[in-house]
């Protein structure tokens, strides 16, 4: 079966082919970052107007590097939420459209199940039950994956989002939007300890996450003094340091809580080199499998919402109703 997927959640219009049985077959993405870097972030607006140019010559590249013929298309997936409304009603448009003339159904897919699955299409993939480490723009979340459609939240961020407390970060030390891989190369030059900044939740008993202080802290000291180029690079390096600190100490004690040793990484945050090298030395200590998603499939894509659309649409029959969810729970999901 072929399953065509969609993504056009936010800044990123993403379309991919997958097989049930061959899995990924052609990909194209086209990333809005340079547009909207001269507004210092992204314009909703704008964002819709350009996944309306984009989505259909890609998902005619798409098709074309598969070499299969649009009329073979057996079902159509698109990023249903959470994600801009406009941007989102651009990819249930297209979606529904295409799936309408082709007579096969259209399944909406919940964007972060996308990530949350993206590890499953590297080699080797992790076999369910895992636990998964959400860390996007959007979400901070640590879940227990039974299966797909069986998600489990275990703790969440109370505030900012781990993407987002680097994107804010990386504002006040003046480096350019999108702020987080620009944030983790300043980091690779700088030194960690020189400043001191707080590990925010990292003894509390649960599983939950707060950034917002982080970037308070950072805002303290780039108040107090001029920074030269060295402070800047250190205070990137320091405040990496202190949320990939809490990211891996919570990742740990939610594999101790949900009592499975393997551990899933997703989403943008997913990307960090830093995160990865810390992640993966602390957990191969104690016994733990660590997977993650090809870093392409790490920020948003349409390979991930195809292939989570692939999983669920055998399942689902006749067509999904056209709708998007701008905000949506993850755990509210269930396999039909
Ligand atoms: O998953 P994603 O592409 O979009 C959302 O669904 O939010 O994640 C984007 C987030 C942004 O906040 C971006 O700054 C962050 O992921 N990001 C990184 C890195 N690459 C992307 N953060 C830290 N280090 C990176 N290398
Ligand atoms: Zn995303």
């Amino acid at each position: 079966m072929y399953v065509l997927g969609i993504e056009s959640s936010c800044d990123e219009t993403g379309v991919a082919l997958v097989h049930s049985a061959r899995g990924l077959l052609a990909h194209a993405l086209h990333s809005q970052v340079d547009m909207h870097a001269a507004y210092g972030g992204v314009v909703p607006e704008l964002a819709s107007r350009d996944h309306i140019r984009r989505l259909l010559p890609l998902t005619r590249q798409v098709l074309g590097e598969a070499g299969i013929a649009v009329d073979r298309v057996d079902a159509v997936a698109y990023t249903e939420g959470p994600g801009l409304a406009g941007a989102l009603l651009v990819g249930a448009g297209a979606a529904h459209g295409l799936a309408y003339a082709l007579g096969v159904p259209v399944v909406g897919v919940h964007h972060l199940e996308g990530h949350l699955l993206s590890p499953l299409l590297a080699d080797p993939a992790p076999a369910f039950p895992f636990v998964a480490l959400l860390v996007s723009g959007g979400h901070t979340q640590l879940m227990r994956v039974g299966g797909v459609g069986d998600y489990e939240l275990l703790g969440e961020t109370v505030d900012d989002a781990a993407g987002e407390a680097f994107d804010k970060t990386a504002k006040l030390l003046g480096l350019g939007y999108p702020g987080g891989p620009a944030l983790a190369r300043l980091a690779d030059s700088g030194t960690t300890g020189r400043f001191k900044l707080p590990r925010p939740m990292i003894a509390s008993d649960d599983l939950d996450f707060s950034f917002s202080g982080l970037k308070t802290a950072v805002a303290t000291v780039a108040r107090a003094r001029t920074l030269e180029e060295s402070d800047r690079a250190d205070l990137a390096a320091e405040f990496q340091a202190a949320v990939v600190d809490v990211l891996v100490a919570k990742a740990l004690g939610a594999v101790d809580r949900a009592g499975v040793p393997r551990l899933v990484v997703a989403g943008g945050v997913g990307a960090n080199r830093n995160l990865r090298a810390r992640l993966s030395a602390a957990a191969s200590a104690r016994g733990i499998e660590v997977f993650y998603p090809p870093l392409e499939f790490c920020t948003d894509n349409g390979a991930m919402i195809a292939f989570a659309g692939a999983m669920r649409v055998a399942a689902l029959g006749p067509a999904g109703a056209f709708s998007v969810k701008p905000r949506w729970e993850l755990a509210s999901l269930e396999m039909p």
